[in-house]
């Protein structure tokens, strides 16, 4: 079995639900406190043993390549000032070099067309896609126990949660088959069902390790709910080919593509902190308190 470790991380979005904010800058760069999002998922790839990097970009992303480099004048005076402890975080960020490469999707097609415009730099080899805008915080990286899940049973593996009925139309829903533990069988998938349709209410979120067949079945593969190219829809055809699990994960996930979930995110994320903990805790308590 090839291990992972090629990631690919879809970042053309045009980020619409965060505007203005994300009129001039992409919105996967928006802070959970003082983290852009992008970074927290290049974190958890890294933490699963993730070596390659793949960003599928498009206009108005050069933000994210400037995050993920070097920056010798900031560093520079950040020197000068003895501010070691940050600049060795900043030092951290962009990994080995030659590990992040870039490509453009150069229109807005869909998920599936996304992952599609890596292909050239994954070579025939599983890799793992990983969507910025769902970030999720435990005491083990998800990917991290995706990967542990793919050692065991080998395949395409794809996070999975138990979402209300009213929701199915915001995700990929899968139908379950066994169960073992944490893992699922997935015996059929559907993009955004209507709640009335739904196979059921266990939803993908956005972490999937793939076998590169999916790849092959992209290029044929036609626009499907929103008239987009759907990665849904490509894995669902490969469910006759491939063993396909949904993994339970451990751990809260956050969609950060929602103002309301970015907002709890930066809560959750903040009472955590010893710097700041406190003050965001009083402040929530006095909230309680008047409500
Ligand atoms: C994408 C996928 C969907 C998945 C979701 C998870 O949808 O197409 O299958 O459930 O991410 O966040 P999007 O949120 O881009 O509409």
């Amino acid at each position: 079995m090839k291990p992972v470790r090629i990631a690919v991380f879809p970042v053309g979005g045009l980020g619409t639900r965060f505007l203005p904010a994300t009129k001039a800058m992409p919105k996967e760069m928006l802070p959970v406190v003082d983290k852009p999002l992008i970074q927290y998922a290049v974190e958890e790839a890294r933490a699963a043993g993730i070596e390659e990097i793949i960003f599928v970009t498009g206009r108005g992303k050069t933000a994210i390549e400037d995050h993920f480099d070097y920056a010798a004048e900031l560093e520079g005076i950040l020197s000068n000032r003895e501010k070691n402890s940050v600049l060795t975080e900043l030092r951290e960020i962009p990994g080995p070099p030659g590990s992040i490469a870039y490509t453009r999707q150069q229109e807005p097609l869909g998920l599936g067309h996304a992952v599609w415009c890596a292909r050239h730099l994954i070579h025939n080899e599983p890799f793992a896609v990983l969507l910025a805008d769902d970030l999720i915080k435990g005491d083990v990286p998800c990917l991290k126990q995706m990967v542990e899940a793919y050692e065991q049973v080998g395949g395409n593996i794809l996070a999975v949660t138990d979402v209300p009925q009213e929701h199915t139309n915001r995700y990929g829903v899968i139908t379950p088959g066994e169960t073992k533990g944490n893992l699922v069988e997935i015996n059929g998938m559907v993009e955004k069902p209507d709640p009335a349709v739904a196979p059921s209410r266990t939803a993908v979120i956005g972490r999937y390790i793939l076998q590169p067949v999916v790849l092959d079945i992209l290029d044929n593969q036609q626009a499907g709910a929103g008239g987009e190219i759907q990665l849904t829809d490509a894995i669902a055809k490969a469910l006759t080919v491939i063993p396909t699990h949904g993994l339970h994960f451990e751990g809260t996930r956050f969609d950060c593509g929602d103002k309301a979930g970015h907002i709890m995110a930066n809560i959750a994320f903040a009472i955590e902190r010893e710097d700041i903990g406190p003050a965001v805790s009083q402040y929530i308590a006095r909230l309680q308190l008047n409500a």
